[in-house]
């Protein structure tokens, strides 16, 4: 997003009828982001269809055209990627601006760190905010120069030229951003870069790198790259993210008499921890078709509306639901009893600190919902049938914060107004009008000025 961005708000109504239906979600983020990214640095063509046609996977790919990649608009998903091979890139003419998506910028250090030219990477307001000393540290041990601001802030000056070597690393948190990061700069050093994380985080990285035949090494919880291979392109079908499909699930959940059906989502094991936390909250969900594409599992994902109750949310699956929580604390908040949360400071590094924000926008609405240093505590008040009430939320720049109110919507009593919507571009273009195609009520005004 820039300052230009026409500002667009949602306001939340009583949802028309049933939803029901069969629809798509938009294509994965995290997977989108790295077809890019090794397609790119392949030989031969990439051609990629399903891709997310969002403003971050957008950054992604106008990063690498920046870099001399020709890389073809993208049209209903569908993008051609010419690769310039891991030694092919060219010096951008100005800094690279990833906007709002950490991914880009995580996952670009690492390859950046292994060019002979030097590069800036920069985002918006809330990503300059982030923390990046966890990707400057381990590449500052493989021999990156990286300059930052202030606290290890975005933006990065990264210095080219210099020799990497393979370092062994531990993460520090389970990052599946540091962890590719690490990968991808290993495919520059000298030697056998290892990662081993302290819990499983999504492993598109190491998949994808397989798929597209560079040797991934892989034990319970380390991945090994030898630096100096090559990457061979391969098409791509990116299947629809569970990321996104999780706000209809939760819909689906708490709306009366609901039963849809979501198509071709990516079922990855690293990814479904939303299915496993709803199921234990007593949701109807039943998945169809499942089966294998390009490598990654997929299914039709079918719910209906359940009475949900509130739970201990196991720690094991919070890096496999980590985007999901801001909608996760909604089913929470329309369950019967208590649920916490525990072990998910991550939460509050993300595009906005979504434990404070959600935990304040659900106080807005009447619900006994307390911030912990790592989780949240919400006492859900499910026996309702409106178990919320209306307030006026700011989305703070995060895209998943204001889906997750415009969800809340179908269990409120009054009006729900969301500022600050335009972020849902990043990674669900079309949310508003998919989400009115299936009966949910919302309305999205878009402002004309730009936003502030
Ligand atoms: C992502 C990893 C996660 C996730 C983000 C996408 C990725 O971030 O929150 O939306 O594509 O690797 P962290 O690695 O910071 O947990």
């Amino acid at each position: 997003m820039n300052t230009a961005t026409p500002a667009v708000t949602y306001r939340t109504q009583a949802h028309l009828a049933p939803l029901t239906g069969h629809l798509r979600v938009p294509g994965d983020k995290s997977i989108s982001h790295r077809s890019i990214m090794l397609g790119a640095l392949a030989c031969g063509i990439t051609e990629v269809t399903g891709f997310l046609q969002g403003e971050d996977s957008l950054n992604t790919l106008r990063c690498f055209r920046a870099m001399g990649v020709s890389i073809s608009d993208p049209v209903d998903g569908y993008v051609r990627i010419e690769g310039a091979g891991l030694q092919g890139l060219r010096p951008p003419a100005q800094p690279l601006y990833v906007g709002n998506s950490g991914t880009s910028m995580r996952l670009m250090a690492g390859i950046l760190a292994g060019q002979a030219f030097d590069t800036v990477l920069e985002g918006d307001e809330s990503l300059s905010r982030r923390p990046m000393k966890r990707v400057i540290d381990p590449l500052t041990q493989m021999g990156a120069v990286i300059e930052s601001a202030e606290g290890g802030r975005s933006p990065l000056i990264i210095r080219g030229g210099q020799t990497l070597h393979a370092i062994n690393y531990v993460l520090p948190m389970a990052s599946a951003q540091v962890k590719s990061c690490v990968l991808l700069a290993g495919l520059y050093a000298t030697g056998a870069t290892c990662v081993t994380e302290p819990a499983p985080t999504r492993d598109h990285t190491e998949r994808m790198l397989t798929g597209f035949g560079y040797a991934v090494n892989r034990s319970e919880s380390t991945a090994c790259v030898v630096g100096g291979g090559h990457l061979a392109a391969r098409a791509i079908e990116v299947p629809a993210d569970i990321s996104s499909a999780a706000f209809f699930m939760v819909a689906a959940s708490i709306a009366p008499e609901a039963d849809i059906t979501l198509l071709h989502v990516g079922m990855n094991p690293t990814r479904t921890g939303i299915i496993d936390i709803l199921n234990l909250m007593g949701a109807d969900i039943t998945l169809h078709n499942l089966r294998e594409v390009g490598g990654e599992p997929v299914a039709d994902i079918q719910i209906k509306s359940a009475q949900l109750s509130g739970i201990d949310i196991p720690e094991s699956l919070v890096p496999l639901a980590i985007d999901e929580f801001p909608v996760l604390f909604i089913a929470a908040a329309c369950a019967v009893g208590r649920t916490v949360l525990t072990g998910a400071e991550e939460l509050r590094v993300k595009e906005s600190d979504r434990i404070a924000v959600m935990a304040d926008g659900l106080q807005k609405l009447g619900i006994d919902a307390t911030p912990t240093a790592d989780g949240m505590v919400i006492n859900g008040r499910g026996d309702e049938a409106t178990p919320l009430g209306s307030a006026e939320i700011w989305s703070e720049g995060d895209h998943r914060i204001a889906m997750a109110f415009a969800v809340a919507g179908l269990r409120a009593q009054g009006v729900i107004t969301i500022h600050n919507c335009e972020f849902v571009e990043t990674s669900f273009p079309g949310f508003a009008s998919l989400f009115r195609r299936c009966g949910g009520g919302l309305q999205d005004t878009v402002a004309l000025g730009a936003h502030a």
